[in-house]
């Protein structure tokens, strides 16, 4: 089911939650919503499913204007983060309860709720778990059998808010894994929310990296990181550094020197350069056209060397990588230029 956000805005007591956001997703799509607490994204999420209404604009279904409709209406799944399965009721019970809840009309036979919910269990890899309770399960098996639950009524979109943000690490990888499968083999159009940059690439087709209620920026994994259109993104997904220079005439000067990037699409004042510290070129002599720093701290990292700079004998600091060879000797000097980088002018 596609599902196009139109122009939503979402206020809580005058507060704007979310700033007239657009957002259109594709049928059988796996989208991430990336971004600090407190972006909006659980907000968006909700919208969506018809726990909020908007304060202004409209969430459409296909071809259908579901703004109004309710939750059922929508027939959408989700999965929070705590969302707790009854306890009272085996893991069987969990799994169908959302077809035994329907209205008689369109409620499946009992024999047919139990072999949906015992057919389900074999696709989460919980066959033969669906005698037992929600307590004698452990967390990721748990989060398991409420993907299993949400699935269950066939819904039309998909939702997952942080499901697994309260599991450990490793737990959190192999369901990350096992989700992508789950997906690939249903083909369900899911939203997922997540503020961890990491599970976002790996598992989205694309991303939505939001901020203080907007959007910043969509697009797939290697576009957001590769190509990220905001200081913003440049600083959330990935490692970064950051360095305040002055453009003149297009070329770029950092304190007193020419450090031998050119763009001519910039304006003339203010700007900052960013780039990814392992992405630098190191270069022999200070000469011209490069960065030149003084180490004032270094550190291994696995198979590289961080060091951190200061430039110009000023106040800015920035970090990049080098081979772990590399001595990086205390106040000794390095000189670089990064492979790929990008500028945003200084606003104001
Ligand atoms: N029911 C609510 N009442 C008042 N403010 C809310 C409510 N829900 C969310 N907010 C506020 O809206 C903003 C976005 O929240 P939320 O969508 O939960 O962000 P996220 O999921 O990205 O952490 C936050 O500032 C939050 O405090
Ligand atoms: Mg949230």
């Amino acid at each position: 089911m596609d599902v196009r956000v139109v122009d939503v805005r979402k206020e809580f007591d005058r507060f704007p939650a979310l700033h007239n956001v657009s957002l259109d997703i594709n049928s059988g799509e796996l989208i991430a919503l990336l971004g600090p607490s407190g972006s909006g994204k659980t907000t968006l999420l909700r919208l969506i499913a018809g726990l909020e209404t908007p304060t202004q604009g409209a969430v459409f279904f296909g071809e259908e204007d579901a703004s109004q409709k309710t939750v059922q209406e929508r027939n959408v799944g989700f999965v929070f983060q705590h969302y707790a399965l009854f306890r009272h009721m085996t893991v069987l019970d969990n799994v169908g309860f959302g077809l035994k809840v329907r209205p008689s009309s369109n409620r499946p036979e009992k024999g047919e709720i139990r072999r949906r919910a015992l057919e389900l269990l074999d696709f989460v890899q919980l066959g033969g778990l669906e005698k037992r309770y929600p307590t004698q399960l452990s967390g990721g098996q748990r989060q398991r059998v409420a993907l299993a639950r949400a699935m269950a009524i066939e819904p039309r979109v998909l939702l997952l808010d942080e499901p697994f943000g309260a599991l450990d690490a490793q737990v959190r990888k192999e369901l990350r894994r096992w989700l992508r499968e789950i997906h690939d083999k249903t083909g369900y159009t899911t939203v997922f929310v997540t503020h961890d940059q990491d599970e976002a690439l790996e598992l989205a087709d694309r991303v939505v990296v939001m901020s203080q209620g907007r959007i910043e920026q969509i697009g797939t994994p290697d576009e957001v990181y590769d190509r990220p259109n905001s200081p913003f993104v440049y600083g959330f997904i990935g490692e970064s550094s950051s360095l305040p220079v002055r453009m003149e005439n297009g070329a770029v000067w950092s304190a007193d020197r020419n450090i031998g990037l050119s763009a001519g699409d910039m304006p003339d004042g203010e700007a900052t350069l960013f780039f990814r510290p392992h992405d630098v070129e190191l270069l022999e002599s200070s000469a011209g056209g490069c960065i030149v720093g003084t180490v004032v701290a270094s550190r291994r990292a696995g198979g590289t060397r961080r060091v951190e700079l200061e430039i110009g004998g000023g106040s800015d600091r920035i970090e990049i990588e080098v081979p772990a060879e590399h001595p990086a000797a205390d106040k000794s000097s390095i000189a670089f230029k990064p492979r790929h980088w990008k500028l945003f002018p200084v606003q104001g």
